[in-house]
């Protein structure tokens, strides 16, 4: 079988480093030796035709990268498909290559001009030539790899190469006879690395370390149980051993310098063929954008996202609106190496506004649940953004949209009903929506827009303390807008409120009519009572700042009171509390949602202590909300947050900026973030709105 393998070579005749194209070559611009580079060259071809018989193809002046055979094509069985080089600086090498295939009897496909894919550099053959493992990410593009599971009938695996030392495949991968693998992991992303475990098992698998990877260990020659390579560390020489592979090293110095050593010059030609089913698993969908797209950075961030979600993508068509004010819009064809990923990056493109192009818009994928509370393995995903679904020929615009949750469709005889649900709601005989398909997002709604408009002053971002005042005027506008034009304002409060002093003005706002619901948990309303019970907070009297003798009990006794009442709205009723936060709410009929925590003490018999409840609480009172103002509350605001839909606008308030940061990680862009002290910002608030109504004492 040895005296069967042909391996083509091009002398190096013409070598040198003459320009950078791979980070190897930079610092390497004619530091090669053309002399030392013939020898090295001579020394692997010596080495080969003891295996092989090696053909030659003529090197061309002004083509020194010629040498690297590997790129010349892909080979299977007598089919070649042509390398089409991403740099003009090796285009040139093309119809050589073309010529000595056609010359040798080959039928040679050609790739779109616009296609990169560099040959057997970046498309290895499993030995037993069950697949082609195809490499994508620097130099050939995704969307090649159909045509090579066409062209040669073969199925086809994507690797995405994610370390630019190791751009092309065959410089981190090396199949091997019997079913071994020579690869360096890290030059994968997780999901190719996923695949290429499924594929090889474990024992098949040997891991190269990084010393061995950029001395081009994976960059072998193999030929039965033989394996040609510059150079391996002894752990390599042993591993190889074990496995009965026998390492002939020889030096490629020279070569390294341009990225390559003795697979890159090397092209195997026999490539029997087996018989494999032609597949590539590579999809593709075409996503069309709108909007100010340069404006918002819109399309800097699709682009990103595909590419960092492990896909490529091809910007098909590109419409600059003429003025700044002007809409332009985009359609990019997005590929990806499965559907996993597919539908991973879809789902970030969703939620930044992308939608499939009308002639494309299929519906949406269902799938019936079929266990209480548990949805179908892929279901989709909802953000906070307002969401529509293709069902059949309609889209349906999606009920009670949060993040987080899972699309529910119901059918009855009044119709469709496409509702945003959390997991534990899901209930057998629903259906959800599953992928990625017939799903897209509205951004750029009017009412949105209006909304954001109105708070268009806030932005997003975190405020430092020299702003707070500037902000706090703008929150005093809209809260006053808010309130005269019936509108919501929810409030969500932590007990350091309390012990800052802000409850004074935050009763202030109460009674002014600024809150329409307020959330907390037990430790607010209990040191809110404690407070107007026994003028401590946590033992601490609120008015000289020391702790008072024996305090460390009134809260419990706060708590007793409440408890012999029976609720919180009880003891207001018959006298037993009489000012304070949740005295004021009871008194002014504002809705207010207590939810429970595993450090509570009582806890007060207002307090939720099953938190699904607590949630759904809680989510009742947010609902057809304008504002919500958070203070001081990291849990409760990041809960309020998550069940939020988009164009409720937030304001988080707390000392420490790691909180309001969190918030806008978590996805609700919309916050603005004050970070100082709450106490002093609510009694800035509560100034700017007596000074907005003209009347010091009223507000
Ligand atoms: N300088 C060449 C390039 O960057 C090196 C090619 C190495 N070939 C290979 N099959 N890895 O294209």
């Amino acid at each position: 079988m040895t005296d069967a393998v042909r391996i083509l070579m091009c002398p190096p005749h013409h070598y040198d480093v003459d320009y950078v194209i791979n980070p190897w070559m930079e610092g390497n611009i004619h530091r090669s030796s053309r002399e030392r580079a013939e020898t090295q060259w001579n020394q692997l071809y010596q080495v080969l035709t003891g295996y092989a018989t090696v053909d030659l193809v003529k090197p061309q002046p002004g083509w020194p990268d010629m040498v690297f055979a590997a790129n010349a094509g892909l080979v299977l069985g007598d089919h070649v498909v042509l390398s089409r080089f991403l740099h003009p600086e090796r285009q040139g090498e093309e119809p050589y290559f073309e010529q000595w295939f056609e010359e040798n009897g080959f039928t040679v496909h050609k790739l779109p001009k616009s296609l990169p894919f560099e040959g057997a550099g970046d498309a290895l053959l499993d030995r037993a030539g069950r697949w082609l493992w195809a490499g994508y990410g620097f130099r050939s593009e995704l969307d090649s790899h159909p045509y090579l599971a066409k062209w040669l009938d073969v199925e086809v695996l994507s690797l995405r190469l994610v370390d630019q030392r190791f751009y092309h495949l065959d410089t981190c991968f090396c199949p091997l006879t019997d079913g071994y693998l020579l690869y360096y992991p890290p030059a994968f992303d997780a999901y190719s690395n996923r695949l290429i475990e499924m594929r090889v098992p474990a024992e098949k698998r040997i891991a190269i370390s990084e010393v061995d990877a950029i001395n081009f260990a994976c960059n072998t020659v193999n030929v039965d149980r033989v394996v040609v390579m510059n150079q391996a560390s002894d752990e390599l020489k042993q591993q190889l051993g074990d496995r009965g592979f026998t390492v002939e090293e020889t030096p490629l110095t020279e070569f390294l310098k341009a990225g390559g050593a003795a697979k890159c010059l090397t092209l195997r030609v026999t490539e029997p063929r087996q018989d494999s089913p032609q597949a590539s698993t590579v999809q593709s969908r075409v996503i069309h954008l709108e909007g100010h797209l340069l404006d918002s950075g819109l399309v800097n961030r699709a682009l990103d996202t595909i590419v960092t979600g492990g896909g490529s993508f091809q910007v098909l068509n590109f419409n600059l609106g003429e003025q700044r004010q002007d809409h332009s819009s985009a359609e990019v064809k997005v590929s990806a190496p499965g559907q996993m990923v597919m539908d991973d990056i879809m789902g970030q493109l969703i939620d930044l506004g992308a939608v499939s192009l009308p002639q494309e818009a299929t519906p949406a994928a269902l799938e019936a649940v079929v266990q209480d509370g548990v949805a179908p393995d892929d279901f989709y995903v909802t953000t906070i953004y307002p969401t529509e679904v293709l069902i059949g020929d309609r889209w349906f615009k999606i009920e009670g949209q949060r993040m987080d949750g899972a699309i529910a469709i119901t059918r009855s005889a009044n119709g469709l009903v496409a509702r945003c649900k959390l997991l534990r709601d899901l209930q057998v005989g629903e259906e959800v929506v599953v992928g990625s398909k017939g799903i897209h997002t509205l951004r750029n709604e009017p009412s949105l827009k209006q909304k954001t408009d109105d708070f268009s002053f806030m932005g997003a971002g975190v405020s430092s303390e020299r702003r707070v005042e500037l902000v706090v005027e703008q929150i005093a506008w809209d809260l006053r807008r808010i309130r005269d034009r019936g509108g919501k304002v929810v409030v969500t409060a932590g007990p350091v409120v309390i012990h800052t002093g802000g409850s004074e003005h935050l009763k202030k706002l109460i009674q002014g009519g600024y809150v329409h619901a307020l959330l907390g948990g037990n430790a607010i309303a209990v040191h809110d009572i404690e407070q107007s019970m026994m003028g401590t907070s946590l033992g601490m009297d609120m008015k000289r700042g020391v702790s008072v003798h024996g305090g460390h009990r009134h809260h419990l006794k706060a708590i007793n009171t409440i408890r012999r009442y029976g609720s919180i709205a009880a003891a207001v009723e018959q006298g037993a509390l009489t000012s304070g936060v949740m005295y004021e709410c009871v008194k002014n009929n504002v809705p207010f949602s207590l939810a429970g925590s595993i450090r509570d003490d009582g806890p007060l018999p207002d307090t939720k202590m099953n938190l699904l409840e607590a949630q759904s609480d809680y989510a009742r009172l947010i609902e057809g909300a304008d504002l919500i103002l958070m203070l001081s509350t990291m849990l409760h605001s990041i809960g309020v947050g998550n069940m939020t839909p988009a164009g409720v606008k937030m304001v988080c308030v707390d000392i420490n900026p790691a909180v309001v940061t969190k918030l806008s990680d978590r996805g609700s862009v919309e916050s603005t973030g004050v970070v100082t002290d709450v106490g002093l910002f609510l009694s800035l608030l509560v100034q700017q709105l007596s000074k907005l109504t003209g009347q010091y004492a009223q507000i």
